[in-house]
């Protein structure tokens, strides 16, 4: 989705925003532009395309200069990828830039157009900022205008503002979309999320609410919307500028995808005490989770696949009924929820529009909320009623791996707790599982090793396919939806996962000559069944792929490539068994010379509807 960035200082501001908005690359695109204080004036360079194209365009037409200015990556809503519709917009004495999306853009632009104000774009993003200049024109005080427009303007929105007359002061408000004040040395930004700025500075301020700020390059200043001064509390972040680097790997994913291990252990370690799962920090203990009658997890995309296996997992030990649903479905068929029923929202940017609807409808109907978020500070994190922090640090690549194992992982150590706490399992399981879960980033870890050259051999099987399947049954099932995700994601093959034993009520008549069929068989209780469904395909001419234990006996002519996993804690196999199926994914994309880090069409956090 969009992303904002501005700066203040003494740096080349063009230089400073467009390194800032490659920091927020990973959240999808098709267009930038950026708008700088030049001699006293406002000039703007934008362009369709990726931010090299817009490099390139100022290579040609020139390029702004000057100490101050906004700049924006758009992803298209409202009007198509174009010059025109690139932000940053501007009416006569204001120039924005814009996340989020104006849902009464329409009544507005009528009423500006009665004013005599004539549009350039199909965005809605143009109608805040002629809205915005039209209050100034009236008001002349630019906070004073910010705060009118604001109480005009329905729906979500980051804005990055300056105004003519105030040369080298970047103005800023937020309503629903996130944004970030970055405070350095005689310098200041801002910025959607932090990979933005880190390269300048860790420090600083969450914006909240309809807070306005405005930067100088002496110093920040937050208003409410009052106009009331606001003192912020300085947030540090806890990681560096390696965190959002490619450390030598050809893409982000791949990283990501190494540095798994790493994120489960500082996800799981922490919450462990006397060989037990401890969640007091996060306001869980077992009072709170006896209570729990039934259980919703709700979110969209890999965090949603997450809830999938966590729902296998929680009902098979604790015997607590769960219903996994999609936030945006959930959000609009009136759920029947209410006290005593704890919703749970899985997200990595803890950002997603619809999870987060989700999670206030879930609120009002008097349900409690649980919400397992990796990014710090974000608006899920901050506004559910018990939180758990994933650490699996920034992810970058738009195809989630390390913030799905992550998820995974607080899934185990949920469940774990509420079993025992309701009585399910006795305290020497409860250990045991515990124990297991400890042992995972090293098995992680082998698992990469002993899986990557496999994974990229079978993923020269697929470049030709235009479809393939993923099946299994019980975990398997709920991990391959993940697995066909990612496929379809960043190698564009379009794939379905479904449950083994369902095929042959329908889609067992797309299986044709050498579609491949990846088969996930990892479950003992399960494994004939599945080896039956297995046969079943293969006996009309699908090309098998089968994953299993290390010690499974697989029958002779059933695969036509076996890859096996180490034997493990059945349970837990899902984290196990998605490296390769990550990997899989991975290495089909960069063989077809796929974005692997920005696939098309799809963006990162996505905070509209
Ligand atoms: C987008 C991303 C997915 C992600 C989903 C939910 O579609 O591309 O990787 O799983 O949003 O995002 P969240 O931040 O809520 O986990």
């Amino acid at each position: 989705m969009c992303g904002i960035v501005g700066y203040v200082g003494h740096r080349d501001c063009s230089d400073v925003l467009v390194k800032a908005l490659t920091g927020l690359e990973y959240r999808g695109y098709d267009s930038a532009g950026i708008a700088v204080f030049e001699n006293q004036k406002i000039s703007v360079a934008k362009s369709k395309g990726k931010l090299k194209d817009l490099v390139d365009k100022m290579k040609v037409e020139g390029r702004p200069k000057g100490f101050a200015g906004i700049g924006h990556t758009r992803w298209a809503t409202h009007g198509e990828p174009s010059d025109i519709n690139s932000h940053p917009h501007s009416g006569a004495k204001v120039t924005l830039v814009h996340n989020g999306i104006i849902e009464n853009y329409k009544e507005l632009k009528e009423f500006l157009q009665k004013q005599g104000r004539v549009f350039l774009s199909d965005t809605d993003t143009e109608v805040a900022a002629q809205l915005l200049d039209y209050y100034y024109s009236h008001i002349k005080e630019p906070v004073k205008a910010i705060i009118e427009t604001t109480q005009e303007l329905k729906g979500s929105y980051a804005l990055g503002i300056v105004f003519e007359d105030f040369p080298n002061r970047v103005f800023a408000v937020r309503r629903e979309s996130p944004l970030i004040v970055g405070v350095g040395k005689s310098e200041n930004f801002i910025a959607s999320d932090v990979p933005a700025i880190i390269e300048y500075t860790k420090d600083y301020y969450l914006l909240e609410q309809d807070e306005i700020a405005i930067l100088d390059e002496n110093g920040v200043r937050v208003f409410d919307n009052h106009y009331q001064p606001v003192v912020k509390e300085l947030k540090t972040a806890d990681w560096d500028v390696d965190a959002v680097g490619k450390c030598g790997y050809p893409h982000y994913m791949i990283k990501e995808i190494n540095e798994q291990p790493t994120a489960i252990k500082n996800t799981v370690t922490p919450r462990v005490k006397d060989g037990m799962p401890c969640l007091d920090e996060c306001n869980i203990n077992p009072e709170v989770l006896r209570k729990i009658k039934n259980i919703y997890i709700v979110a969209c995309g890999s965090a949603m696949h997450s809830g999938m296996v966590g729902k296998y997992v929680i009902e098979e030990i604790a015997r607590t009924a769960v219903t996994v649903d999609i936030a945006s479905e959930f959000r609009y068929r009136n759920p029947i929820i209410g006290k005593g029923d704890l919703i749970i929202i899985v997200s990595q940017s803890g950002e997603t529009a619809d999870s987060l609807a989700a999670m206030r409808l879930a609120k009002e109907k008097g349900a409690k909320t649980l919400a397992i978020v990796n990014a710090m500070g974000s608006t899920i994190a901050r506004e559910a009623d018990m939180l758990i922090y994933t650490h699996a640090g920034p992810e970058i690549s738009v195809a989630s791996t390390k913030a799905y194992m992550v998820q995974l992982s607080v899934m185990y150590l949920f469940a774990f707790e509420l079993a025992f706490a309701k009585g399910q399992i006795d305290e020497e399981k409860y250990k045991y599982y515990t124990a297991k879960l400890l042992e995972t980033p090293e098995m992680v870890e082998k698992v990469i090793a002993q899986t990557t050259e496999i994974s990229q051999k079978i993923s020269m099987k697929l470049l030709t396919a235009d479809s393939l399947l993923y099946i299994g049954r019980g975990l398997d099932y709920a991990l391959s939806m993940e697995g066909s995700l990612k496929l379809k994601e960043i190698s564009y093959i379009h794939s379905e996962s479904y449950a083994a034993g369902e095929l042959k009520h329908g889609t067992i008549s797309l299986i044709t000559k050498d579609m491949p069929v990846i088969a996930v068989a990892t479950q003992s209780a399960l494994y004939e069944k599945t080896v039956s469904n297995i046969k079943e395909v293969k006996a009309r001419g699908a090309k098998v792929i089968m994953i299993c234990q290390d010690g499974n006996d697989v029958p002779k002519d059933i695969a036509d490539y076996v890859l096996k996993i180490p034997t493990f804690e059945e349970i837990l196999l899902p984290m196990l068994v998605c490296v390769p199926l990550q990997l899989i994914a991975y290495y089909t994309s960069v063989q077809k010379g796929n974005d692997v880090d920005q696939p098309r069409n799809l963006a990162k956090s996505v905070t509209v509807e």
